[in-house]
């Protein structure tokens, strides 16, 4: 699991440092097909079949702008300095998965970023989001529950503003599969699975500026605020040790910002 994630985390950086303005969201896609290659790994977005008739999903990474919430597919869509792009990716090591995500504002082919107040909120929501992750990934503990990383995702934010929270679409188990039991909700649930040692999970904050009701696109894929507000999205696989957190999806484990969090980093090898 660690070294799928690990593919994971330095493809998604790839791609972050690679983004601005003028860039199609297909040459992002570009470079993880190129990350996937170079590890000799494959994806577990490719040819993905949720069954129920839809169609296989066309790409390695779901690039996601402005009012897409999540699974946008990779097309000559050219982006825009100040637009807020999420970058989903997954990988396949060995037969087990990695999924994760970062949502950035697209930033002007000089590297500036745009300041005009329509960026600032999206800035301040994508941090927003981001933070929610994080709290998710810090309640996550042996002996608690699934219930105790929704509520505090939710928490997050809804202190830290008014923001959508979207609910069509959850976090999940991971492992032999990307899509494991259980889900995991954005928001507080009554009950909820035992967290146990070793479980490794996908948790996946997705947050609007409006309010959370999400539609389909006609592509069977692309999915929407029905409102039109801007939606970030974060995500991280991540597994509960004996000693602490581990977060298989980031380059240092998740070390940096669990010791800035106050939370036990627990890695089993590196
Ligand atoms: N990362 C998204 C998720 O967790 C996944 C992908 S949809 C796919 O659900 F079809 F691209 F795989
Ligand atoms: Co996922």
């Amino acid at each position: 699991m660690r070294r799928a994630g690990l593919v994971v985390a330095r493809a998604l950086r790839d791609m972050t440092d690679a983004v601005q303005a003028g860039m199609t969201t297909h040459e992002v896609d570009a470079i993880a097909v190129e990350a996937l290659a170079h590890a000799h790994a494959t994806s577990n977005f490719l040819g993905y079949e949720p069954g129920f008739g839809i169609a296989p999903y066309p790409a390695v990474t779901c690039l996601s702008v402005n009012n897409e919430v999540v699974h946008g597919i990779p097309s000559q869509r050219v982006l825009h300095q100040g637009d807020l792009l999420s970058i989903d990716f997954g990988a396949i090591v060995e037969g087990l998965n990695g999924d994760a995500a970062r949502s950035v504002i697209v930033p002007g082919q000089t590297g500036q970023s745009a300041s005009t107040p329509e960026t600032a909120a999206r800035g301040r929501l994508n941090q927003a989001t981001e933070a929610s992750l994080w709290a998710g990934i810090g309640a996550a503990r042996l002996g608690g529950t699934i219930s105790d990383i929704s509520s505090a995702v939710q928490r997050s934010l809804n202190r830290a503003g008014s923001y959508g929270i979207v609910r069509d679409f959850t976090g999940h188990g991971i492992g032999h599969h990307m899509h494991q039991d259980p889900d995991i909700p954005n928001y507080r649930t009554r009950g909820g699975a035992p967290i146990r040692q070793g479980m490794c999970l996908a948790i996946e904050p997705m947050a609007t500026l409006g309010d959370d009701n999400v539609a389909i696109l006609d592509d069977d894929w692309t999915v929407v605020t029905v409102d039109g507000s801007d939606a970030a999205h974060w995500e991280n696989t991540i597994t509960v040790t004996s000693r602490g957190l581990w977060v298989l999806t980031e380059e240092d484990g998740g070390q940096a910002m669990l010791e800035r969090l106050g939370l036990p980093f627990g890695p089993l090898a590196d």
